[in-house]
């Protein structure tokens, strides 16, 4: 457990929050596509701005690499969030210096500055000291609502909180409290659904969670190692060769545990991977050599729904298909609509799978939907999170 906002007095204090903002922007109009992340901050920044406190939000968004990108800059998220709070929201071109000094000057108790994205500055993913000193400097004390960012330790997630009294905001409480019943709480039968492109990305995963789980399904791309390591023919479908004995010892364990480990039934394949290529249903044992696996059949959607509905916590991560093309998207969906609508604790894991739902608008029809996506994997791998660790802990 971590030492949180409640456990001080903040009132009149330069309170530095980092927040995670980094949401998907589109890349034509620069407009903000999925405001979830900005609206999960919320709370701690109500709560903060109720008690007076004089906020300095800050963020990294994309991956600018040190550099000044134009398209990156913090101001879109500066606008949303004054629409969200309908407060003014004041921005700074820089996240450190001078600037950033005269903006403090001017803050209020009560008033929020958001800086300037932190990753302009090569020195934040380098964890730099004197950059971390920088930001420190600005500030009373430290705050870590950026449970997205938790895994990295930069100069605004690690180096920071060891130069300020660091406590955990409300977001990073709730990410920690949902994921690590998962872990430590869940009620049975507990189900995790994986899907996604690969085996490799989820492998310490399945092994961190083997004993604790009854049902282990998997979709999406990963399933064609699977498939091939069961001597199935996976047509075009790009295979992880070298994790084919993986697949197998996973298959192997799950059978010694009576966890019921289900792969597709049936499979959608087509000629090509795009919205005008001719698709169809094929059985496992039936997979042309010249397609490509682009979804789960009905017959294993059926399946899925079938040995969902008896759980009583579900962990979702990964699409089942190539759900951004329509017509390839029925696994996925199917699976979003069902989780929404069971009775169950339902978990979904951030990144394209948040997305996926927060698009369908079922987002609140969910237990938790986590707003970090190689966080709440690093955090389910059993790994320490070196933005949570470095937070004081509440003895
Ligand atoms: C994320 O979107 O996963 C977080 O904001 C971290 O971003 P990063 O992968 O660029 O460090």
């Amino acid at each position: 457990m971590k030492k949180s906002i409640r456990d001080i007095e903040v009132t009149g204090k330069k309170v530095l929050v980092r927040v995670d903002f980094n949401v998907p922007l589109d890349p034509k109009t620069n407009e903000i596509m999925d405001d979830s992340r900005i609206i999960a901050a919320l709370p701690t920044i109500w709560y903060l701005i109720e008690h007076k406190a004089r906020l300095i939000l800050c963020s990294h968004l994309g991956r600018p690499d040190g550099q000044v990108v134009e398209s990156l800059r913090m101001t879109p998220i500066a606008e949303r969030l004054s629409q969200l709070t309908n407060l003014p929201i004041y921005t700074v071109s820089d996240c450190i210096g001078l600037k950033v000094n005269k903006a403090l000057a001017k803050l209020k108790n009560g008033d929020t500055l958001l800086l300037e994205n932190l990753r302009f500055h090569p020195e934040e993913e380098a964890n730099d000291p004197a950059f971390a000193k920088s930001l420190a400097e600005l500030a009373d004390i430290y705050v870590d609502d950026a449970f997205g960012t938790a895994h990295r330790a930069h100069a605004s997630t690690y180096g920071v909180a060891k130069l300020l009294p660091a406590y955990a905001g409300f977001l990073l409480e709730k990410e920690l409290k949902a994921l690590g019943n998962l872990l430590t709480n869940a009620q049975h039968p507990f189900a995790a659904l994986l899907g996604g492109a690969k085996v490799s990305d989820k492998i310490k995963l399945i092994s961190n969670i083997i004993d604790k789980i009854d049902v282990l399904l998997i979709g999406g791309g990963m399933a064609a190692t699977f498939l091939k390591a069961q001597n199935y023919g996976v047509g075009l479908s790009s295979v992880e060769e070298d994790k084919k004995d993986l697949a197998n010892q996973i298959i192997d364990t799950a059978r010694k545990n009576n966890i019921s480990l289900l792969l597709p039934l049936d499979v959608i394949v087509a000629d090509a991977v795009n919205d005008l290529s001719k698709y169809s249903i094929a059985p496992i044992s039936m997979i042309p050599a010249n397609k490509y696996i682009v979804d789960i059949g009905p017959q294993t959607i059926e399946l899925f729904i079938g040995h969902l509905k008896q759980c009583r916590t579900i962990f979702w991560n990964g699409p089942m298909g190539v759900y951004e093309i329509a017509q390839f998207s029925r696994g996925t969906k199917s699976m979003a609509e069902l989780l929404a609508n069971l009775s169950a604790t339902t978990v979904v894991g951030g990144g394209s799978t948040a997305e996926l739902v927060a698009e369908m608008h079922l987002s609140f029809k969910m237990t938790h939907v986590s707003t970090g996506g190689g966080a709440s994997l690093s955090f389910l791998e059993g790994k320490t999170l070196p933005g949570v660790e470095v937070l004081l802990d509440d003895k």
